[in-house]
């Protein structure tokens, strides 16, 4: 019974993230077989109690967020945070396959890290870290580049555009940019990845990954993780020029950081058609865009005044752009005013980005430790 007290007690002692390896030393310390039928229940237990399931989620510093950014991420890993232990990261490394200018470099994730906390990251309750800050995840890269193959790497869809379009630095970071995402990954052991559609193959491969080391040494060590879709399908923010989603190209974005007049003036220059021809018209792509903008930005009052305003032909874009800049306006501006708040407060980024290197690098190492066991290297 005293056996079982310490084991209680070192069971609620034990960090989270580390759960399960310190169960694995606790195993082999314990004598009178009894305890080890109760394993199986006092593990169960305590992770329905303490353990929340692991986010983890990554974004490459190559701009400014944008609408895009906000409404179909970044606002989610905000609310992610309370139900999840959550990772968040800048991918710079992933970044370095266009060759990014060495004073760029910095500066870019720092943006990103500033943009990060002003939409409500919080780095008390998510990891926030910058990917190069954590050089285990290095080490995981290269064990899994031992295990995936030339063919199946140069059959991902992204691999194939970037090398089509840029023909003379086809390099192997491009090649093994997935094996770089499944370590990002597997580093933490994250069981939740919410990333776009276009994610999906390397997410693929992620799990392959853990599969095959999995299979490999014949462990169940790594969880194959999970794409992660708020609701029920993946969100897509449509672009302002009539495209179907918001990205970084000129005049189809509006970035978190931009102030209400230049904000009213790209929504009033967003592509529309000269208005319904009968009444409850099917709404033409650019016109549903709008509408889809105004579903996501504005109230529903306000989305169903002029979607009533389309059925019956007196719709006036004006009027509706004029609306749907305010309501973004209005959710931007605090969000632009931390912004600039955070950009100048170096010092604080550099702090955030401190202790977020180093619980990232305390998660990475333990599972690093492991692996090292699990292949046969020596563990010091
Ligand atoms: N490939 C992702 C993108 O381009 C960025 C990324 C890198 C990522 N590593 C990751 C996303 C790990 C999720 C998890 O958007």
């Amino acid at each position: 019974m005293k056996n079982l007290s310490y084991l209680l007690f070192g069971l609620c002692l034990i960090d989270k993230s580390n759960l399960d390896f310190s169960l694995f030393t606790f195993h082999f310390s314990l004598k009178t077989s009894s305890l080890f039928t109760l394993f199986p229940y006092l593990c169960t237990n305590f992770q329905h109690k303490d353990m929340k399931e692991i986010v983890l989620s990554g974004i490459r510093p190559t701009g400014n967020l944008h609408l895009g950014n906000y409404y179909g991420a970044v606002q989610n890993f905000v609310k992610m945070q309370e139900d999840y232990n959550c990772y968040y990261f800048i991918a710079d490394w992933h970044s370095l396959t266009t060759h990014p200018k060495p004073e760029d470099i910095q500066q870019s994730a720092r943006t990103i890290l500033a943009e990060y906390l002003a939409c409500g990251i919080d780095p008390e309750k998510s990891t926030i870290y910058i990917q190069s800050d954590v050089p285990e995840t290095i080490e995981l890269y290269l064990y899994l580049n031992m295990n995936c193959y030339l063919g199946e790497l140069e059959r991902v869809t992204t691999f194939k555009e970037k090398a089509r379009k840029q023909p003379n630095n086809v390099n192997a970071g491009l090649l093994t940019y997935p094996t770089l995402m499944a370590a990002d990954i597997l580093q933490h052991r994250a069981a939740k990845v919410p990333v776009g559609k276009d994610q999906e193959q390397n997410m693929e491969m992620a799990r392959k990954c853990a599969r095959r080391f999995n299979n490999i040494y014949g462990v169940e060590f790594f969880p194959e993780p999970q794409n992660f879709y708020f609701g029920d399908h993946a969100i897509k923010i449509p672009g302002l020029d009539g495209s179907g989603k918001m990205g970084k190209s000129e005049g189809n974005c509006i970035y978190l950081y931009e102030d209400a007049k230049s904000i009213e003036k790209k929504v009033k220059r967003a592509v529309t058609d000269s208005g319904p021809t009968e009444p409850n018209q099917e709404k033409p792509e650019v016109i549903q865009n709008l509408f889809t903008l105004m579903e996501i930005a504005s109230s529903k009052e306000t989305y169903d005044y002029f979607n009533e305003k389309w059925n019956d032909m007196s719709i006036r874009y004006g009027d509706m752009k004029k609306q749907l800049a305010e309501d973004i306006v209005k959710t931007l501006t605090p969000i632009r005013e931390r912004i600039l708040e955070y950009k100048s407060n170096q010092e604080l980024l550099d702090k955030v980005a401190k202790m977020g290197a180093e619980k990232a690098r305390e998660s990475s190492a333990a599972t690093l430790r492991e692996v090292r066991k699990i292949i046969g290297f020596k563990v010091y």
